[in-house]
């Protein structure tokens, strides 16, 4: 059995390792013993030691410290709810719109599943792209609503006009992920708008934003752009990618107020953001440096990849995303299974119908090589 007597060293010393995560001086009242027992609970963090987590488009880096010293004040609030109306003040401010055009949640995913329940419950029906995040269709289909999805184009865009075919008069709305996840394409910024224009005002286009920050120019040819501009589309926004926290879970919509009143009455209303995580979302959006910093990476790692897919002699998608596919000579379902036995871990294309294709997201330079070097032995290349 452990030992439970606590020396004086011992507590300065669990004192000084659990200080690294929380601010003792906010938790003067917390017995010490408590502080020094919770440190040495050990947590199971779902992978084995050491493991090479390309497989869920997570930002390596994590918060920046700014980030995480705000989210610090955020714990010791703790105990109470959550008042957001500060975010999505400063949200609204940051992108230039009116705060009833903004929703803050629990993670874009909040929004992914509630569109369905707030605009396709009386028999909508769903228009999207087969290879695609699948929440929101996912989540429509679970609500009775007929999805309807097309396959991309041969080079892995959307293929708008037989999308456009697909529309019936029950049609209420259409669900675009741009750039795609998995593919890591990102469609023409006219050719969307063109598209929303020749649609029905009854239709909402749904344009899912998580990989915003990876449109390379700065000019506004984004889902937000089309809203300013009287197009009646939503788009969704998340805090998991270029500032860390997709553990943490903030996301938002962005759309026309009559639009995000629709949404307000099915989503969780602040009780979806934690403390924390409101303090830290507030922090991240004045750290440009540590988004530069982590596209930096990604497009480092982008170029690795190429350049060893090439000399392997592997077809690729190129990306703009954090995230690539690549295709392999043998089913990914079996490619990741003999990478997990390598600790490495990426996405499978199954996921999307794309079986001979595996998802990789961009990691650290050595990560990135140990996929590489596992890669080439699974493949035996
Ligand atoms: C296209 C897309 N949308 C939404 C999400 C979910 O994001 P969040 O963490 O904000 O719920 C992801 C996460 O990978 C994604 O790739």
């Amino acid at each position: 059995m452990a030992n439970l007597k606590i020396s004086r060293r011992n507590f300065i010393g669990s004192i000084a390792a659990s200080a690294a995560v929380l601010p003792l001086s906010s938790y003067s009242w917390a017995h010490p013993s408590k502080i020094a027992l919770a440190s040495e609970k050990k947590i199971d963090w779902g992978y084995p030691e050491g493991a090479i987590r390309l497989n869920a488009n997570e930002n390596p880096y994590g918060p920046s410290l700014s980030t995480i010293k705000a989210m610090e004040k955020g714990l010791a609030e703790g105990h109470r709810y959550t008042r957001a109306t500060q975010l999505t003040k400063e949200l609204a401010s940051y992108h230039g719109i009116s705060t009833d055009m903004i929703l803050a949640g629990c993670g874009s995913t909040e929004f992914l599943r509630i569109a369905p329940w707030a605009f396709l419950r009386d028999g909508g029906e769903l228009v999207t792209t087969l290879q695609t995040f699948k929440t929101l269709p996912r989540e429509a289909k679970k609500i009775g609503a007929k999805v309807n999805e097309i396959p991309l184009d041969k080079n892995f865009y959307f293929d708008l006009q037989s999308l456009k075919k697909a529309l019936t008069p029950k049609t209420k709305m259409v669900y675009l992920v741009n750039p795609n996840n998995p593919t890591g394409t990102r469609h023409d910024f006219e050719a969307i708008r063109n598209f929303c224009a020749s649609l029905p005002k009854s239709i909402i286009v749904f344009i899912d934003e998580a990989y915003s920050h990876f449109l390379e120019d700065k000019q506004g040819r984004d889902g937000l752009t089309l809203i300013k501009k009287g197009y009646n589309v939503l788009v969704s926004r998340t805090f998991s990618k270029v500032y860390g926290l997709a553990g943490m879970r903030l996301g938002y919509a962005i759309a026309d107020p009559s639009i995000i009143k629709e949404l307000r009455a099915f989503g969780f209303r602040n009780l979806g953001i934690n403390q924390a995580v409101f303090a830290g979302g507030l922090a991240s959006l004045e750290d440009e440096k540590h988004v530069q910093k982590y596209k930096k990476l990604v497009n480092e790692g982008l170029e690795y990849f190429y350049h060893q897919f090439d000399s392997m002699g592997l077809k690729y998608i190129p990306s703009t995303t954090p995230f690539l596919m690549v295709k392999v000579n043998m089913a990914s379902k079996v490619a990741i299974k003999k990478l997990a036995s390598k600790n490495v871990f990426v996405r499978k294309g199954e996921d999307w119908q794309m079986p001979s294709y595996l998802r990789i997201t961009m990691g650290f330079p050595e990560e990135n090589k140990a996929c590489i070097s596992a890669l080439k032995k699974v493949l035996n290349l």
